[in-house]
């Protein structure tokens, strides 16, 4: 019989199939053990990093030799899966959502047009009215579609604000939104043909808030030279501190200057699906547009972004084309094609990977998970506020906590040397290798940041970061005054 190497038959695809998921569960057990950060030294890192530029060979290779190499590749990296990760904005890949995604490949169904696949289509489509209507609060002709992750989620509400409020004529439309928010808003705006000195950053309030008074003059003079403004941004958990903008002020302020209104709640959305992130999150119902970021808060893997719109129909005028070869594909229902949505055609079924853990584990299973993680943050919280040689500067909205090192007095040398000292304790809490911590600009101060949004960080950890922090600090702050 002929053998078609691209098609392993059974045996081979169980042999196959097996020595990736003990492989995967093996990695996946020792997340919990394993250090924060990778060991490797740089000169390590440049060798591998070179290997694995090599073209693919003509015959065939060993799978065990190659996951071998894929396993170097998955060391010599930020452990962005584990516990530890308290850095950026982690992002810890469920396990389920794994698997969910082997099948989604392996049968590989057409994600674009819901007539190809309609019960996938609708699959997907449950995923998104969920988040639209019962996450956000939206109405229910809201929808949206799944996209590959913030930015691009962004990027199509853009486009369809600037289609809706704009027309064809962009040369004069103006944006608004703050030095907090994340730089995809403004590289969606530039993507969108906006230009870039009409992308107006809003002075913020003492609590790192944009200003709804601030942003009324600048819309209102903008007008008056002639400009057109036509969309307001507020962040709903900025990546720098994880601060949200006063919603519902800036939906009033939006309707009243008739703008469109987008939320970018890539981080903190989902938390909407606790109490007290419903509470803090008030005014989600009212924007036009929001993106979230299943692959933060939902613990999904990258590449799972949302964008939800209250109206599908100004996603769709925007978004819009077809072909003469598609002309037999017809509608599916009620389910849309999420290639009209958005700027991709062909896609695989996105919705599955999160429709998959969704009904397995049920909703309960992620509140319960995301209120975790705002006990663990109020905690670290207070335990932060109580070391005097730390500045703790605002209470978290969310699950991030910001802090530095208190300077000895109000002058700037004192500032500079307090940034300095700060930077060293970066360097000193991440060499321990039990948990990752990154830092951002604050109030023209260097600031660390802890973001507390994986699935597997839990208590024990947040207290191992607590004692490492304050330890650490105490440390530094004893050889300044020695030295
Ligand atoms: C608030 C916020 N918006 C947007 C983004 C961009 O999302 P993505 O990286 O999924 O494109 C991020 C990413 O960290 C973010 O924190």
């Amino acid at each position: 019989m002929h053998h078609f190497p691209l098609e392993p038959d059974r045996a081979m695809m169980t042999d196959m199939g097996g020595l990736v998921l003990e492989r995967i569960i093996d990695r996946t057990e020792q997340l919990l053990t394993r250090p924060a950060t990778n060991p490797l030294t740089p000169v390590v890192t440049a060798d591998l990093v070179e290997s694995f530029l090599s073209p693919p060979p003509a015959r065939p290779g060993d799978l065990k030799t190659l996951l071998g190499r894929l396993d170097e590749a998955a060391d010599c990296a930020m452990e962005t899966a584990g516990p530890g990760h308290l850095a950026h904005i982690p992002g810890g890949g469920l396990f389920t959502a794994a698997l969910a995604e082997f099948y989604n490949r392996a049968v590989n169904r057409y994600g674009g047009l819901a007539a190809i696949a309609p019960a996938f289509a609708a699959l997907e489509e449950s995923v998104v009215r969920w988040i639209a209507r019962d996450v956000c609060g939206l109405p229910s002709v809201s929808g949206g579609l799944l996209t590959s992750g913030g930015s691009m989620a962004t990027f199509s509400a853009v486009v369809a604000a600037r289609h809706d409020r704009l027309g064809e004529d962009v040369a004069t439309g103006t944006v608004y939104t703050t030095a907090f928010a994340h730089h995809s808003v403004a590289k969606a705006a530039r993507l969108a043909g906006i230009k870039n000195d009409h992308i107006r950053l809003v002075p913020h309030t003492a609590g790192l808030r944009m200003d709804p008074e601030a942003a009324t003059a600048l819309i209102r003079a903008d007008r008056q030279a002639g400009l057109r403004p036509f969309l307001l941004v507020g962040t709903a958990g900025s990546t720098d501190t994880g601060t949200i903008d006063p919603l519902p002020a800036l939906a009033s302020l939006a309707r009243r200057e008739d703008l469109w209104f987008h939320i970018d709640a890539a981080y903190g959305g989902f938390f909407r699906l606790t109490a007290r992130g419903k509470e803090r999150l008030a005014g989600f119902e009212h924007a036009d547009s929001i993106t979230l970021d299943p692959h933060k808060t939902l613990f999904m893997p990258f590449g799972t972004g949302a964008l939800v719109v209250r109206d599908v129909a100004a996603l769709h005028a925007a978004h819009g084309g077809t072909g003469n070869y598609l002309q037999d594909m017809g509608l599916a229902g009620d389910v849309p094609d999420s290639a009209r949505l958005g700027p991709e055609l062909t896609h695989e079924i996105r919705g599955l990977r999160a429709w998959l853990p969704l009904h397995l584990h049920g909703v309960d299973a992620f509140r319960e998970a995301l209120d975790e993680k705002l006990d663990l943050t109020e905690q670290i919280h207070a335990d932060l506020s109580r070391v005097p040689e730390l500045e703790v500067p605002q209470m978290p909205d969310l699950s991030t906590v910001i802090f530095r090192i208190r300077p000895a007095d109000d002058s700037p040398p004192a500032a500079n040397r307090a940034d300095e000292a700060t930077q060293r304790l970066l360097e000193r809490v991440n060499a321990h290798r039990r948990i990752v911590l990154s830092s951002t600009v604050v109030a023209g101060r260097y600031t660390l940041r802890i973001c507390i949004v994986s699935h597997r960080t839990h208590h024990d950890r947040i207290t191992e970061a607590r004692d490492l922090i304050t330890a650490e600090t105490a440390h530094i702050v004893a050889n300044a005054v020695c030295g």
